[in-house]
């Protein structure tokens, strides 16, 4: 009775969209004791644990740092692995005799272990995917019960920053011994018309006890307002000690279909009933619509879809991997303000949340599980793990994720080294489609491949449905002719690097440049990559190929390229340009302050009219200054102190860009996506005046900017919840008098938050920096930093934030919680 009300309140919650569970089941993040390091005897419930540290999870130990050269800077040069044990004491109540009592933890970083009163239930190796354990045996009804993980993220286990610890959420599960077993309803829409779609509703009832029976399911859908549009109900004889499927189908009438600019959900509750017996109650999201890929192209409800879409990694930068609903929303929604449309979780199962956040805001995802098969690429990673757990580790993921709307594909592989490897690549490729084809028949599988043509000739590449081609775009017209048979899409693609606010002049190609920066003019990266218009030029010229994935659409932590090569005095680790330490990858920094490339792609992807210019306006006098415009209108006027320099049209007037990318033949390249000027520089203000069909209709300045006089505060969100984890994002600026960012300022900024919420991380998107998120102190790079500020839990009210700098007009605000 108790979990129905449960139940109820949290359908209410799902229908406004408030807060959804992962699964069935309510949270067990609060009051975990934890402590970094190894205690013999941690999972023993006599273990004296009082003076550990007390928290709430998610939780990332690794975060608070230090950074460090003794530690990986591929992995972001934080202290990740090593032991950490979390244990927490609990009542077991006694109306949970009879029951079957488990917890679900949603990912648990890495190498985990579960004790229950100092009984072992299980573990799970691989960080990224979630798993339950059974307490029911072990449990002391109506006392104190210690439930105890162990977790060994090793070392060199990762190619960029994995987290440390119980970073997802942890669900306890209270069921009758008869329940719907876990990720045990699959819905899928086998026939989608605008008067009707059948909805197929596939539940797996579990029965746990000796007794066989028969058991009702009654099956309710529910629309977005909350408005029952179909019911279903059958009958399961179930033996004891089985599990069972069933399989019926309801129809819904003139169906609201979910697409990227109208999300539309459903809901489904299933029942179940022994007699008038209400024994469980299960509520699934799902979404209406059709996919379809074809030799044209990507269909989602009919319409072509061409993937303009971003690889995103799962750390929030200065949150480190903890989940928290509101970075990943905002995260999704910078990445949406770009133009982009899809998502690839490179390389590994998100939080389930992050997919329900997918369906909420209209992304289509590519789902992907590993970035290693049987050949390691780091020694302490997936490869040691494969032969036992990559077909239950895939299995989960497509049973988990299978009812997300979002999801159009399922990714086994990102890269994988078996792709030289005549018969492994094949074999293995195989195997992993096969499970994806029979646990959701409904979506196709693919990888991504880099090493053309080798997968290709060894029928690697034919054993997917979709080959994902990363970083070829000039052999798609090759691979098309040679394979016409094949459906492709970039499945990474540009790797074009930058640091927020910095250029180097005059333009060339520094590689390494001496600041561990790299300049912002989007030109610049590894051996394998090509500024992002070269993308661009060859999509167009191959229609046919689905879309890509730009990588990435946020700087991440770890994997500093170009800098970070081989150090062998540092045990061989990757951190010979220490502190470079996180990714210049992305077309925003690690805080989520957009970088010029985020208005190229947005030039590309956006129809809503914008104009970007760069760089800043502030250099020496008798300067030649590059000036590029970034524009989805036709034509651009730039002026200087109100004097115009020109005109420049889109598609007649190219900007050549030097270009070193192994797969194309010259060095330089034309491109008709970006404008240019050569400006004499002269302060004063620099406009640059946007036209569509002759009439103007976006417009930018730059304005040199004098010494730095003041802090601005902007926060992404004036009202918070008081729910404990929401967060406003403050963007803290270093201005003039006269209110113009200054865009070489450096100030170190102190902070005070106070009131309803609290201090929670700060950032500033230097890549290069070992100064730490967690202290409420930083230095603006570029001119800007960004506090992160949390509210407390049911504590409602104002929350005061203060801003202030040695020689600076100090700065306020404040922020609603409620
Ligand atoms: C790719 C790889 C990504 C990332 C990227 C950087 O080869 O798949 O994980 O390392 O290179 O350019």
């Amino acid at each position: 009775m108790k979990k129905k009300i449960l139940n109820c309140l949290l359908f209410l919650l799902l229908l406004q969209g408030v807060e959804l569970q992962a699964s069935d089941g309510v949270l067990f993040n609060e009051h975990w004791r934890f402590y970094k390091g190894d205690i013999s005897g941690g999972e023993m419930p006599a273990c004296e644990d009082t003076n550990w540290r007390l928290l709430n999870l998610p939780h990332d130990w690794a975060i608070e740092g230090p950074f460090d050269i003794k530690y990986n800077a591929r992995c972001g040069g934080l202290p990740f692995h090593g032991t950490g044990w979390y244990r927490k004491t609990f009542k077991a109540a006694q109306a949970w005799d009879g029951k079957v009592v488990r917890l679900a933890f949603d990912g648990a970083m890495s190498e985990a272990k579960v004790w229950v009163n100092g009984h072992f239930v299980g573990e799970h190796p691989y960080g990224y995917i979630g798993f339950e354990v059974d307490m029911t045996p072990y449990l002391r009804l109506g006392e104190d019960n210690v439930v105890a993980v162990k977790l060994t993220p090793r070392d060199l286990s990762s190619r960029w920053y994995p987290g440390a610890g119980l970073y997802r959420n942890v669900w306890l599960r209270v069921d009758e011994p008869v329940h719907i077993a876990q990720w045990g309803i699959y819905i899928t829409t086998p026939t989608v018309t605008d008067k009707k779609a059948v909805v197929q509703i596939q539940s797996t009832l579990e029965n746990r006890q000796r007794k066989s029976g028969i058991y009702k399911l009654v099956h309710s859908v529910f629309d977005k307002s909350g408005k029952e549009v179909a019911s279903i109900a059958n009958q399961i004889n179930l033996k004891g000690e089985t599990n069972k499927e069933s399989i019926v189908y309801t129809d819904v009438v003139e169906p609201q279909l979910w697409d990227i600019e109208t999300p539309d959900l459903y809901i489904l509750k299933t029942n179940v009933y022994s007699g008038d017996k209400l024994l469980d109650t299960s509520t699934t999201r799902f979404g209406i619509r059709k996919i379809k890929f074809t030799k044209k192209g990507f269909f989602l409800n009919g319409k072509q879809v061409r993937f303009q879409g971003v690889c995103l990694h799962h750390d929030n930068g200065p949150l480190g991997a903890a989940f928290n609903r509101r970075a990943d929303e905002r995260k999704l929604q910078i990445m949406k303000e770009m133009g982009a449309n899809a998502i690839r979780t490179s390389h590994n199962p998100p939080a389930s949340e992050f997919l329900d956040l997918c369906d909420e805001l209209g992304f289509v995802v590519l789902d992907e599980a590993f970035d290693e098969w049987l050949k390691p690429k780091v020694p302490n990673a997936y490869s040691n793990y494969f032969k036992e757990w990559a077909e239950r580790d895939l299995t989960d993921l497509i049973k988990r994720d299978r009812n997300h709307p979002s999801v159009i594909m399922w990714s086994i592989g990102n890269e994988i080294l078996e792709q030289s490897d005549k018969q492994q690549g094949f074999t293995v490729a195989k195997f992993l489609a096969d499970i994806c084809r029979k646990v959701d028949p409904t979506r196709p599988s693919t990888a991504g491949f880099n090493y053309y043509p080798a997968p290709f000739n060894f029928n690697m590449a034919q054993q997917v449905d979709i080959a994902g081609m990363n970083y070829k775009p000039a052999v798609y017209d090759e691979v098309q002719g040679s394979y016409p048979d094949l459906l492709i899409y970039g499945s990474e693609t540009s790797s074009c690097t930058s640091s927020r606010g910095v250029y180097h002049l005059p333009i060339e190609k520094y590689l390494k440049h001496q600041s561990l920066q790299v300049t912002s003019y989007d030109l610049i990266g590894p051996p394998w990559a090509y500024p992002p218009d070269m993308e661009f030029h060859f999509l167009e010229k191959n229609p046919r190929i689905m879309g890509e994935f730009i990588w990435t659409g946020f700087d991440y932590l770890g994997e500093p390229t170009p800098f970070g090569g081989k150090d062998n005095s540092t045990n061989g680790y990757w951190n010979s340009d220490w502190p470079s330490r996180s990714s210049y990858f992305g077309a925003v920094d690690l805080c989520g302050l957009p970088k010029d490339r985020f208005y190229l792609y947005q030039s590309q992807w956006s129809d809503k009219p914008m104009v970007h210019i760069l760089p800043h306006w502030n250099w020496k006098k008798g300067m030649n200054i590059p000036v590029y415009v970034y524009t989805n209108c036709d034509e651009a006027e730039l002026f200087l102190n109100g004097k115009s320099l020109g005109k420049r049209v889109k598609g007649r007037d190219l900007t050549t860009i030097l270009v070193d990318f192994k797969y194309y033949k010259e060095k330089t390249f034309a491109s008709k996506y970006r404008l240019s000027w050569d400006v004499p520089y002269e302060p004063g203000t620099l406009t640059v005046k946007a036209y569509k069909a002759g009439k103007l209709i976006a417009e930018k300045t730059m304005t040199t900017a004098g010494r730095p006089a003041r802090i601005a505060l902007i926060p992404d969100r004036k009202s918070i919840q008081a729910d404990g984890q929401d967060l406003s994002y403050v963007t803290v600026r270093i201005e003039d008098k006269d209110g113009n960012l200054c865009p070489e300022a450096d100030n170190l900024v102190n902070f005070s938050v106070e009131g309803a919420g609290h201090f929670k991380a700060v950032g500033n998107g230097n890549a290069a920096t070992t100064e730490s998120f967690c202290v409420p102190y930083r230095k603006v790079f570029s001119g800007m930093c960004m506090l992160i500020v949390q509210s407390d839990k049911a504590k409602k009210g104002q929350i005061r934030v203060t801003a202030s700098s040695k020689g600076l007009k100090k700065a306020s605000l404040e922020i609603t919680s409620e």
